[in-house]
């Protein structure tokens, strides 16, 4: 395995060959993630609902990410880290964009950021990348602007929007990223950007065509169910797994069959009868 960066995603869209992505939020995660040969791995602030437990993405704070981000990358070997940038922190001026995503690659150890947004964040992601920092551009259902769009719906299904993705996906191209997240829109619309565009798209409800593919670790492998957007596919049922598994371990305990020999320690006998 060799260590995958922001020239080899370039490189895996000129050779035609799909890119993978997966969010991990922790140490042991990521290292598992990274293990099985993932080549990316997102720090999303999908965190805030899958770890944290916030309602939605819009509570989550650059020391969410940082922290988050440390834990990861002390996991990886080989994948290249995004940390994504949480709400407000790049909405207010180029300065406090710039300085977040420089706390994201300096404290949170990450390679690359992520940030949501169009024309509107131009402005922003030319900053970042003049700082040295890769940028991940995200169009479409992007959840940070979810009380915008009146709930998470598909985006880009009317002729005005799709045509707003379309020119914001070659915008973000010009302004420095390195790739763009498409995410929630129709199969065809992300195909027609995957063609105009030579830096690679990565989908998540974006079908087939996209360059790559992300999707919520969590929500993969079936651990996380508060909520089940139809682009998630499950590739296990952990949470079945895990349920079982507690239940045994309560189950064994109450009835004192754990722990057994196998996991005690045991005391030479001279000594044991000096003690009672
Ligand atoms: O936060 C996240 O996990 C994301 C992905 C779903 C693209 O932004
Ligand atoms: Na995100």
């Amino acid at each position: 395995n060799k260590k995958f960066t922001v020239t080899s995603f370039l490189e895996a869209k000129k050779k035609n060959q799909k890119i993978t992505m997966l969010t991990a939020y922790d140490y042991s995660t990521a290292k598992l993630i990274d293990e099985a040969g993932i080549e990316s791995i997102l720090v999303g602030d999908s965190l805030g609902m899958v770890v944290l437990g916030y309602e939605s993405t819009l509570e989550v704070t650059v020391d969410d990410i940082i922290h988050h981000c440390r834990a990861v990358s002390r996991g990886v070997k080989n994948a290249l880290i995004v940390g994504d940038m949480p709400f407000l922190s790049y909405h207010i001026s180029v300065e406090d964009a710039v300085r977040n995503a420089g706390r994201i690659i300096q404290e949170g150890k990450a390679h690359a950021v992520k940030l949501e947004g169009g024309a509107e964040v131009i402005d922003k992601i030319k900053a970042i990348t003049k700082a040295q920092i890769p940028v991940m551009g995200h169009l479409g259902l992007t959840p940070q602007s979810v009380n915008m769009f009146g709930g998470f719906k598909v985006q880009g299904k009317s002729e005005y929007q799709a045509k707003k993705i379309i020119n914001d996906a070659i915008e973000l191209e010009k302004a420095g990223a390195f790739a763009i997240v498409l995410e929630g829109i129709p199969a065809k619309l992300a195909d027609i950007i995957t063609e105009k565009i030579s830096i690679p798209t990565i989908g998540i409800g974006a079908g087939n065509n996209c360059d790559g593919q992300v999707l919520v670790t969590n929500d993969m492998l079936g651990m996380f169910s508060d909520f089940t957007p139809k682009f998630v596919k499950k590739y296990a049922n952990l949470k079945e797994n895990i349920l079982h598994a507690i239940k045994r371990y309560i189950s064994e305990v109450k009835s004192s069959e754990f722990p057994s020999e196998e996991h005690t320690f045991s005391i030479d006998e001279d000594i044991l009868k000096k003690l009672v």
